[in-house]
């Protein structure tokens, strides 16, 4: 049941980077089977479909490989109190910041995080992005972290997207473990992990909960340490690990996801000349989020001109949270790290396409046009290619497709 989408500009986002300026694409069922030059389409080709693109740009469907977006409640108080001149860890110290989202968390049902994520979703995918990561990290006990997670499980269920999560108690020390941090990671280790990943979320379903364990390494949160001993253990259970660090001081983050051969390395706004060195040597990702940069009104800007030097590959991604990035959209990040990180169209493309599904570990899936892959794209209502990541606060996504199904489509 082949399908012809023709008559679109095309950006490959393959190694070779091919854009075509009329092409076309043929997916069967739910993958790409070719794609090249409208002059070049496979003689004897019966499509059983074809959907006329009109000039517009087509791309990989977007990955947003860092988000928090279940979660309850909001807040904006606290949003109020940094504006006003407050810091995030002064916040975050005094028993507010991700503690004050647990609490919200913790008293919300399944569906009731359902019901108030599904905005933020639904937001994402209405840009293009067919592909998403989620944490937990508001939970904070073995069945609350285990709620986020099956509330992040039946969202992905309801949209078109390829849904992965990422284990994230490792956020923030819970009330419960007050000055008994190495105990939390203890029982995270010989307790919670074993047991989230060994549970599906749904009859019938083979997925695990969890796909990926994540850690908070920063002097507000976890020592280097202490993620180290998580990641140890989330490996021995064959599961991949992805840190945030160095977001707002260097205490040893990104060296310990190197060690451990990191899917990603996010935030790293402090990581110096050695702990990009270490990233490009294990091959890790490094996760920009410029909107945590932003609205937490940072001034101390990630390395870019180091982690380009040493070849590592950046991905972009939302960060989407209630503290430090409070936004339901890809897109502003993507010009937040063209304005703010001076990051190029190129960089940006590649960063919420190829190099973010290489940050989830789906990159032999995800996140190119090229023969094999899924058939996830988005098309642009735009002239150039150096639109995307131009934009602030205005979406030029008029075509979601997944799997070869078109999902969305929007006027603009
Ligand atoms: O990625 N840095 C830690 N975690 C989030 C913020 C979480 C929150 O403030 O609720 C982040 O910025
Ligand atoms: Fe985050």
């Amino acid at each position: 049941m082949p399908t012809l989408w023709r008559n679109a500009r095309i950006a490959c986002l393959d190694q070779a980077d091919r854009v075509f300026q009329s092409g076309a694409v043929i997916t069967q069922e739910g993958r790409i089977a070719w794609v090249g030059g409208e002059s070049e389409l496979p003689a004897g080709l019966r499509p059983d479909r074809i959907v006329e693109l009109a000039g517009r740009w087509l791309t990989p469907g977007l990955i947003d490989c860092h988000t928090h977006l279940v979660f309850a409640g909001q807040r904006a108080a606290e949003f109020a109190r940094r504006t006003a001149g407050e810091s995030y860890g002064d916040i975050a110290r005094a028993g507010g910041g991700i503690l004050s989202s647990m609490r919200a968390t913790r008293s919300a049902t399944v569906d009731e995080l359902v019901e108030q994520s599904r905005p933020r979703l639904r937001s994402l995918t209405r840009e293009g992005v067919t592909a998403v990561e989620i944490k937990s990290g508001y939970g904070l006990d073995l069945e609350s972290e285990a709620r986020m997670l099956q509330a992040a499980h039946e969202l992905g269920a309801e949209y078109p997207v390829t849904l992965t999560t990422s284990l994230l108690a490792a956020h923030a020390l819970p009330p419960e473990f007050d000055g008994r941090a190495d105990d939390y990671i203890e029982i995270l280790c010989t307790q919670w992990l074993p047991d989230l990943v060994g549970r599906k979320p749904g009859a019938g379903n083979m997925k695990s909960l969890v796909s990926a364990v994540d850690a908070y390494c920063e002097d507000i949160a976890f020592s280097a340490e202490q993620c180290d001993r998580l990641f140890s253990a989330a490996r021995a259970l064959g599961l991949p690990v992805r840190m945030h660090a160095e977001q707002l001081s260097n205490v040893g983050g990104s060296l310990v996801a190197a060690r451990h051969g990191a899917l990603s390395c996010d935030h790293l706004e402090y990581a110096n000349e050695r702990d990009v060195q270490a990233l490009a040597a294990s091959g890790t990702v490094a996760v920009m989020l410029p909107i945590a940069f932003y609205a937490l009104a940072e001034e101390q800007r990630p390395p870019i001109a180091l982690l380009r030097r040493h070849g590592v590959p950046l991905a972009v991604a939302s960060d989407c949270n209630p503290g430090s990035a409070p936004t339901a959209s890809l897109l502003l990040a993507l010009n937040m790290a063209r304005r703010l990180f001076g990051l190029t169209s190129a960089e940006v493309l590649q960063g919420a396409t190829r190099n973010a599904a290489r940050a989830l570990g789906l990159g032999n899936e995800l996140g190119s046009i090229e023969p094999g892959m899924a058939a996830d794209f988005a098309v642009w209502s735009i002239d150039t290619l150096d639109e995307i990541g131009y934009w602030a606060g205005f979406n030029p996504c008029s075509m979601v497709v997944k799997s070869g199904q078109i999902e969305l489509e929007r006027p603009v």
